[in-house]
């Protein structure tokens, strides 16, 4: 089997993605979520795995924010919306990489982390503030993971500075 990666924009590539997103989360699903009822940014980027040059089976989406910790403005790299068809799982396309920032930021759910601490992120034991259509608030629904570039915050506050991903 041949793989391709491509990086899109990631409003343009959202037609391209939207299957995967509805076969994995379609919304009654995703409406059981903790993270449901909130509103999310959309990625700047997507990285999109393609098997046999068909359809996409994994994705990651990617954006950069300027955020703050701890009242000082740092690059955070947002990784989101990291997913794999059901049918391709264990093949190891769930891609982890991210380009130059302080440090990369994900929200997984708790049964997610061990995924993401086995590839070297590290739980974040602050508190994050993030916009919100209503206003600014404490986000709590998922679980923050930072993984170090030049930075490693890993307790503190983060403002978001913005919608969550
Ligand atoms: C999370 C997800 C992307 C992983 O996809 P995948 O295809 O299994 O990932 P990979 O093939 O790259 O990695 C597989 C490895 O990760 C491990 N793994 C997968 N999910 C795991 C989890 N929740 N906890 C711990 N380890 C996990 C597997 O055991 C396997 O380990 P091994 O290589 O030692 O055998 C996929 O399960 C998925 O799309 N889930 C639904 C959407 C979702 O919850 N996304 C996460 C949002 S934060």
């Amino acid at each position: 089997m041949s793989i391709e990666i491509d990086v899109l924009n990631g409003d343009a590539s959202w037609p391209l993605v939207e299957p995967l997103f509805t076969a994995v989360w379609p919304p009654d699903v995703v409406a059981k979520l903790p993270w449901g009822r909130f509103a999310f940014a959309y990625p700047e980027w997507r990285v999109l795995v393609r098997a046999d040059s068909e359809a996409v089976v994994s994705h990651v989406g990617i954006q950069r924010r300027e955020v703050t910790w701890n009242g000082r403005k740092m690059r955070a790299g947002g990784i989101g919306g990291v997913l794999t068809r059901e049918d391709s799982r264990r093949r190891g396309y769930t891609l982890k990489d991210e380009g130059a920032t302080d440090f990369a930021l994900l929200f997984c759910e708790p049964h997610n982390a061990p995924f993401y601490v086995g590839r070297g992120w590290k739980p974040f034991d602050g508190e994050i503030y993030c916009d919100q259509p209503e206003g600014r608030i404490r986000f709590r629904a998922t679980a923050p993971h930072v993984y170090k570039l030049k930075r490693a915050p890993l307790g503190g506050v983060i403002d978001l500075c913005g919608q969550p991903w």
